[in-house]
């Protein structure tokens, strides 16, 4: 067995903590997880819903599991949840850490309130602030460009809305200006054409984008999301590149891969049954196992939009918001053009998409629901854009995304049989392991050795911390990963 190459001895002064008072490190006081009092709790909760997923319960016993003595009821506490070093934040989706002081003062302001207590539909009684509050939020963080934003309740929401809006678009531009017919609205009331067409959707291969009737259709990790549910099969996936990392040493042979992926997709623009109206892509495939592409690539993929009039929709559902260094991930790829749209949620604690003013549909109410998005959800986003501004936690996330990913590589390379593959943007960071057992078994190793994280595609475990995580939480992360690497 490898001793430990002491991460937990640096001191990383340079840094100012982001958070002050925190544990000093995580506290797991159960030999199994969950332990006793998550499984009893978990087993109430099931007698109403399914728990098969959940492993921990947070909130029950003063944010710890119930398995250790409550600490610190109400403290700021961002990176460690209590027990863990939390390296997966609820799916990617907790910006600033748990009891984020900003965000406990701005739920207790008199607009937060007013937004709580009277919740609006956007779409017909917008509160009279509602234009400053889009101002000052998510239009200052919209992706150059794209100058108006539509907001929604979720990502899976956030891509179908933007769907609709790119076939509405489409026929809109085949009319050319002439009336809806009579035949059009009749045939529509029968889910038939011309009112209903048949209009695909392109996406790829390993992609996600959620698991509703649209989104389902364009998602492509596992099989058990798609089983039994009525899809589009006339929609098309394209092989998205299989890349050998690390990125610089295989440069030849990526580029090779990433042009056969280019050539498939005109292709099948080409040659597709029904009319290719969008195409939908993550910067990095993200639950299809942390697969990444070159700027190329996706100027590639902005060039075949252009040239076969396809709707460009980029999901930053998981990268937006700076964990890749990036605020938009996309930003890193310098297109000539803008995507025409860009779906966001998590980070943000708020849903929607970015876009120009030609994909606002024709007429009201034909891309529309009750609630449109929640304003107390963009007054969080507002508050998280002004932490992120203020502490400079994009920067933050690039430089100790690059720190980790240095020293995973020394771990990869001291147990090559273990850990493979270490790759990443900013603290976007996965690695391999030998298989899907093997990796089901680190992730529960690092988990009895305080690090929450989660598995993604077939044998990858990925790092998803908040935008405040930092050397010193790395340095947690890193001797657990040793650790559990060196008796693997
Ligand atoms: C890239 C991407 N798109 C869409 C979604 C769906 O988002 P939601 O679960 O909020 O509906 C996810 C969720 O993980 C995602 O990662």
């Amino acid at each position: 067995m490898a001793t430990s190459r002491g991460y937990l001895g640096r001191t990383h002064e340079d840094q100012q903590p982001l958070v002050q008072g925190e544990p000093s490190g995580p506290k797991i006081i159960t030999s199994a997880i969950p332990g006793p009092k998550t499984k009893a709790g978990l087993e109430r909760l099931d007698k109403l819903q399914d728990t098969r997923a959940a492993f921990i319960m947070t909130g029950s016993n003063d944010m710890s599991d119930g398995n250790q003595e409550p600490r610190r009821k109400g403290k700021e506490c961002l990176s460690i949840l209590v027990m863990y070093l939390d390296m997966f934040c609820q799916i990617a989706s907790l910006p600033l850490g748990y009891n984020s002081k900003a965000l406990i003062d701005a739920a207790s302001s008199p607009e937060m309130i007013q937004m709580l207590v009277n919740r609006p539909a956007l779409g017909i009684v917008p509160h009279g602030t509602w234009a400053k509050t889009l101002e000052h939020s998510l239009m200052r963080a919209a992706p150059k460009g794209l100058t108006q934003v539509f907001t929604a309740m979720c990502g899976t929401c956030s891509n179908e809305t933007a769907y609709k809006a790119a076939f509405m678009y489409y026929q809109k531009q085949k009319r050319g200006g002439n009336e809806i017919t009579s035949e059009d609205l009749s045939t529509c009331m029968r889910n038939e054409g011309p009112g209903s067409p048949d209009l695909a959707v392109m996406s790829f291969d390993g992609g996600f984008h959620g698991r509703l009737f649209g989104s389902l259709s364009t998602t492509y990790t596992k099989p058990l999301h798609k089983l039994d549910i009525p899809a589009f099969s006339n929609w098309v996936s394209s092989p998205f590149p299989a890349l050998r990392y690390p990125l610089e040493k295989h440069q030849v042979e990526n580029d090779k891969e990433e042009e056969r992926c280019l050539a498939i997709a005109e292709e099948k623009m080409k040659n597709a049954k029904s009319p290719i109206v969008a195409l939908i892509v993550e910067p990095i495939q993200s639950e299809g196992g942390d697969n990444h592409a070159s700027p190329r690539f996706f100027q590639g993929l902005r060039d075949l939009t252009k040239k076969y009039g396809i709707i460009m929709i980029v999901d930053e559902v998981q990268t937006g918001v700076g964990p890749t260094g990036h605020f938009w991930a996309h930003e890193a790829w310098n297109l000539t053009s803008p995507p025409d749209i860009v779906t966001f949620s998590k980070k943000f604690q708020t849903a929607g998409w970015f876009h120009g003013p030609e994909l606002r549909a024709d007429a009201p109410y034909r891309n529309f629901n009750t609630w449109l998005g929640d304003p107390v959800r963009v007054l969080q986003a507002k508050t998280i854009l002004e932490e992120i501004e203020s502490k400079d936690l994009v920067k933050n996330a690039a430089e100790t995304g690059a720190y980790l990913k240095k020293e995973l590589h020394v771990i990869e390379n001291t147990y090559p049989k273990v850990i493979s593959a270490v790759r990443g943007l900013g603290t976007f960071l996965a690695f391999d392991l030998p298989n899907p057992q093997e990796r089901d078994v680190f992730v529960a190793r690092l988990r009895l050795a305080g690090v929450n994280t989660g598995g993604c595609g077939p044998k990858s475990i990925r790092f998803r911390p908040m935008l405040v995580f930092q050397k010193r939480h790395a340095d947690i992360l890193l001797d657990a990963v040793e650790r559990v690497a060196s008796q693997h």
